[in-house]
């Protein structure tokens, strides 16, 4: 759970405020995107972590107000603000953590594969920057079609001569809180226990939440799996639907994130027990890149794992073997685009 640090002393008996302001770590983290509807509210989540000494906020517009209104919160880090290419190198310098949320969202009736034209290109460019700046840091892609710009951003990696792919991390957080909470629902359990493992990828079939590895352990009746499967897959349409042109799930997409940061941060301050399920280069199924659970370290992957992918259920199994050409062509499109560029 994301560790805030936001409680007040102001109720003490004595009315004294004792506010201690030091990081209880000195993480630097940038955010790239940072004025968008997910960048905002993610940037406030992690000024509240106290992993945090230093947090970039870069956009190529209206991110000074952003940063200007953030920084008055009275906890550790410091923010500063960057605006437009020409400040993108000054923002990644010396930083351990990029995030990146910058590209356009859905409207009703788009696919996330619609969006690629435009955020390809973004992504490309920025990871880029990052390769030339920050090569060593951890980077999270929030940018869709989540199945692309991975791959894209890997490319662009490997032409600098700085691919690390422990580093590189798709943001496949959402649809692990989504089956959570919708899980946690159906099955009238507890949330705060609640943990589905969910693989492949980050779009419509290619989500596949592993129910039967739900813990603590539940049983589902046939109708359930399919009801929840069904619903964890769309819930990002459902947002996309329920928004009708105002853009794709925020909110939730920067409270998923800002665990991501998180955890990514207890694993680098050396925490030996941090698990999240990412998008990442894998050789657990014959694709290059598969959602997994992952285990986090100080250097990023240690480790893949692969026995959730071990005694699957009859459901699970189809459903995995149905989702591979889709996530394949994806991921392929993506290698395509970045070799082009070239
Ligand atoms: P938004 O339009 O509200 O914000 C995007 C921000 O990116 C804007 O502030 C814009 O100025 C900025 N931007 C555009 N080009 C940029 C560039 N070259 N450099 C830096 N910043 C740039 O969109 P949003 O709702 O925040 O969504 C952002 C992206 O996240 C979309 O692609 C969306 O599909 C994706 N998303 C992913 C997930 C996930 O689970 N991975 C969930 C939700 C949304
Ligand atoms: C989500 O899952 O909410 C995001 O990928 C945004 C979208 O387009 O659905």
């Amino acid at each position: 759970a994301l560790r805030a640090s936001f409680a007040s002393k102001a109720q003490t008996q004595d009315r004294t405020i004792h506010y201690n302001l030091q990081p209880q770590a000195s993480f630097r983290v940038a955010v790239l995107g940072a004025a968008g509807g997910i960048g905002q509210p993610l940037a406030l989540l992690i000024k509240m972590s106290p992993l945090v000494s230093d947090l970039h906020l870069y956009d190529i517009a209206n991110v000074k107000g952003v940063a200007a209104d953030i920084s008055h919160c009275n906890t550790p880090s410091q923010v500063r603000d960057f605006t437009g290419a020409a400040e993108l190198a000054n923002c990644l310098k010396g930083v351990d953590v990029v995030v990146i949320p910058a590209g356009v969202p859905r409207k009703p009736g788009m696919t996330r594969d619609d969006l690629f034209n435009i955020n390809a290109g973004i992504v490309r460019d920025l990871v880029s920057a990052v390769a030339d700046n920050c090569p060593g840091a951890f980077i999270h892609i929030i940018s869709n079609p989540v199945n692309s710009t991975v791959p894209i951003a890997a490319e662009v990696l490997k032409q600098k001569g700085v691919y690390d792919p422990k580093k590189l991390f798709g943001v496949t957080t959402l649809d692990v809180v989504r089956a959570n909470t919708f899980v946690a629902q159906r099955k009238n359990l507890k949330l705060i226990d609640v943990d589905v493992p969910v693989v492949g990828g980050h779009a419509g079939i290619t989500i596949l939440p592993l129910l039967s590895k739900t813990k603590p352990s539940a049983s589902f009746t046939g109708e359930e799996i399919e009801e929840l499967t069904v619903r964890i897959q769309n819930a990002g349409t459902e947002v996309v639907e329920a928004k009708a042109g105002a853009g794709s799930a925020t909110l939730s997409m920067a409270y998923a994130a800002a665990r991501f940061v998180e955890s990514s941060l207890r694993a680098l301050d050396g925490d030996g027990d941090v698990y999240e399920c990412s998008f990442v280069q894998s050789d657990l199924t014959e694709l290059p890149f598969f959602a997994s659970r992952v285990k986090l370290g100080r250097k990023g992957v240690e480790a893949l794992i692969p026995s959730d992918l071990q005694g699957l259920t009859e459901y699970e199994q189809k459903a995995l073997e149905a989702l591979k050409p889709e996530l394949k062509a994806s991921i392929e499109k993506g290698i395509a685009f970045a070799q082009k560029q070239t």
